[in-house]
């Protein structure tokens, strides 16, 4: 096992103007599952063909251990990689496209054989190994695509959108066991989705990159409660943060019709910068919804506190329900989306009156994106 660390490495690809990965700083830990996210052409799979050796590093360096491994061949890493397409020999048997690799490697049959019925064991493939590829599900040759990077034994995985040629369902229950195989094996892992839930629930830390730049590296709980700029706020949870451009007033800022109570510190280094509004962020299940005049935040006697919503769709879930509406803020439409529960959704077109939950409003600079609250 091994730490693997990109060290301000660079891919400019040969005609390009702008490097596809631009100086990536990531140090991954010793049996960590760290996964890269974002969105599509953002530099992902040049970042992880960087580490396997399948794309030139033009700057910086990639380490696995204590070994610079920049300029190695890929069968020279001691890597696995998971491709999207699971690349199966359509000629081959289960078991026989799960021990290729050992036999190009010169492993002797016995050995092999006794590598690929452990991995079929915790793959749940035993009664496959005879199988052509073609006589699979989905899922299955999916599993045998892990197979095969499993019974090399590698230091490190490599998984580029291992699920995304999986039904919604068998999505989602595979990726829970991925990542308890991960897990299970401890082996360290480098995994690749431009799906954010699936980079949430499967990561021990999550990066997130945009244009070939890393916005973020944190645990899935930072990236939820801090996201550090208004890109990954609005990349990170769905639906996504409602982001919203507001004036600076004395103490705070004015949120329809109340004060929101947000970091006076926050606030005050937007204006230093001489910002005149700073944009803040609540995510769609930090609202609550307030009646009548009883709130005393509010800046009028007549109408309720809070940001007066228009209702224009609602859609139910079940267990919980979103309204999507808009609201005046400084004079301006915008749109807004509160998560409401499932035995309380509001009729289409009626007004709710909402303030962000104490604690859970973010502020970013409006002119720069970073993130101001603590
Ligand atoms: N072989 C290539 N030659 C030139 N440009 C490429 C090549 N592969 C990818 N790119 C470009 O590099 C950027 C990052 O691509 P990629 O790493 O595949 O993104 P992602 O996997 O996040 O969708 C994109 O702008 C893409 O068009
Ligand atoms: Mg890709």
């Amino acid at each position: 096992m091994a730490t693997v660390t990109f060290d301000k490495a660079t891919r400019i690809y040969p005609g390009g103007d702008k490097p596809a990965v631009d100086g990536l700083d990531i140090e991954v830990g010793d049996g960590e599952f760290l996964v890269l996210v974002g969105p599509s052409g953002c530099g992902k799979s040049t970042s992880l063909r960087m580490l396997a050796g399948l794309e030139d590093v033009n700057a910086g360096a990639i380490r696995i251990g204590e070994r610079d491994v920049t300029h190695l061949p890929p069968k020279d890493r001691d890597i696995a990689m998971v491709f999207q397409n699971y690349a199966l020999y359509p000629h081959m048997t289960v078991a026989d496209n799960m021990g290729f690799a050992l036999k190009i490697a010169g492993v002797n049959k016995a050995e092999i054989r006794k590598r690929v019925e452990e991995a079929a064991k915790i793959l749940d493939l035993s009664d496959y190994l005879a199988r052509k590829p073609k006589a699979l599900s989905g899922g299955q040759r999916q599993r045998v695509a892990m197979g095969r990077a499993i019974v090399r034994e590698p230091q490190v995985f490599l998984m580029d959108e291992p699920l995304s040629n999986l039904d919604a369902k068998l999505r989602v229950q595979t990726r829970t066991q991925i990542a308890s195989l991960q897990r299970r094996l401890g082996v360290t892992t480098v995994y690749v989705t431009h799906d954010q839930v699936e980079a949430m629930t499967m990561g021990d830390r999550v990066a997130v990159l945009k244009d070939g730049l890393l916005q973020q590296v944190d645990s899935p709980r930072n990236m939820y409660d801090k996201p550090a700029n208004l890109f990954v706020a609005g990349f990170i949870g769905s639906p996504a943060m409602n982001l919203i451009e507001v004036p600076i007033v004395d103490g705070g800022v004015k949120f329809g019709n109340a004060l929101v109570n947000v970091e006076r510190d926050a606030v005050q280094a937007a204006a230093d910068k001489g910002d005149r509004t700073v944009t803040v962020g609540v995510r769609p299940e930090h609202f609550d919804i307030v009646t009548g005049d009883s709130d005393s935040k509010s800046l009028s006697k007549d109408a309720p506190a809070g940001l007066a919503v228009t209702v224009n769709v609602v859609e139910e879930l079940g267990a919980d329900g979103y309204v999507y509406g808009s609201a005046k803020v400084d004079g301006e439409e915008k749109d807004i989306v509160i998560r409401v529960g499932g035995r309380a959704i509001p009729e289409k077109g009626s007004v709710l009156h909402v303030v962000p939950r104490g604690g859970e409003t973010h502020v970013f600079a409006t002119s720069s994106g970073e993130r101001l609250s603590d």
